[in-house]
């Protein structure tokens, strides 16, 4: 599939990242099937594109016209088949647990055109294994966006042992005309470049805590103002979502060894469900 023959566009998944990327390609003038599994989940995705809309338009980054358009190209589903079945690019937002992505390939796969791209949100979890679950291996690459994604400028397109340049060049091109900046990664390594180096940052800002070495307020003051970032670790890490930065530790740390291994504290957090803003409590209480 080249660039020039992609017009529609589904994404799996809802939830944060995949509202968002679905806001994105929209706006970009694309079609967009959203499809979660759930008519709840594909409903609060649809009111979240609907809100950051709204806050575009009413910050004049984008007309009230060009809101309403996007939002018209975007089609809520549930039924899989009905969403993929004319994509010529899937998205996959779903939760970043390996068995859970390969089922839904497997499902996809079954639906979509043959030669449709399928491009997963991974965060850190192996394309190359993942893509050996499809027919179309060199078909299948990373296209990893940050939250927000209507307002994080990267994109990580992530080549599996098995894609063709075909489907990089053609990914590559998709995420310059979502307006975003594609960084390719040549190699399909745990993490990839960013999750490396941030999701460690998160899982060291936990030991601190959890060890009394410094408080939550201080950790936060010192990367957001000493090292310049948007957010204090701790404040990225509700952000994020605490259930993802986790099972992306979990998996490097199960690839990589003991410098990722997970901060108890985090685990503590992620089995009360406290999982940051989504939950209305994760470091911070968001009532
Ligand atoms: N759509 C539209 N508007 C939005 C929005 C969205 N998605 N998110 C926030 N806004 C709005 C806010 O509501 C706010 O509006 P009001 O002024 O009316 O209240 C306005 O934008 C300004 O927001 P803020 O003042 O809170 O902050 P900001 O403009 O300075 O930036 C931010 C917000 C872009 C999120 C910034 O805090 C930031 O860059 N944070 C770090 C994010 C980051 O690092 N993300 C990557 C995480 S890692 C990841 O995602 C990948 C992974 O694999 C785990």
């Amino acid at each position: 599939m080249d660039f020039e023959d992609i017009d529609t566009v589904a994404v799996l998944g809802a939830g944060n990242m995949g509202h968002g990327i679905t806001e994105v390609a929209a706006l970009a003038g694309y079609d967009v099937r959203m499809r979660d599994i759930e008519d709840e989940f594909v409903q609060d995705g649809y009111d979240s594109i609907e809100w950051s809309l709204d806050k575009l338009a009413e910050k004049d980054q984008i007309t009230e016209e060009e809101a309403e358009a996007a939002l018209d190209r975007v089609t809520p589903l549930v039924d899989l088949e009905e969403a993929v079945g004319d994509a010529d690019v899937v998205v996959e937002a779903v939760p970043e647990k390996m068995e859970i992505k390969k089922d839904v390939y497997t499902d996809v796969e079954e639906h979509a055109p043959d030669e449709a791209i399928f491009a997963t949100n991974t965060s850190s979890l192996s394309i190359t294994e993942l893509s050996e679950v499809t027919e179309r291996p060199e078909q299948f690459c990373g296209m990893h966006f940050f939250n927000p994604p209507v307002r994080m400028q990267l994109v990580e397109v992530i080549s599996g042992a098995h894609t063709s340049d075909e489907t990089l060049d053609a990914v590559e091109e998709l995420a310059e005309a979502f307006g975003k900046t594609p960084v390719r990664v040549r190699k399909d390594s745990p993490g990839f470049i960013v999750n490396r180096i941030a999701v460690p940052q998160m899982n060291e800002a936990a030991w601190l805590v959890s060890e009394d070495e410094a408080t939550i307020a201080e950790v936060d003051a010192t990367t957001k103002h000493d090292m310049g970032l948007p957010m204090g670790a701790f404040e990225l890490s509700d952000y994020v979502g605490l259930d993802v930065s986790f099972d992306v530790l979990e998996y490097v740390n199960g690839e990589l060894g003991r410098a990722y291994e997970p901060c108890p504290l985090l685990r503590e957090k992620v089995e009360a469900e406290e999982f940051g803003t989504k939950s209305g409590k994760g470091f911070y209480d968001y009532d």
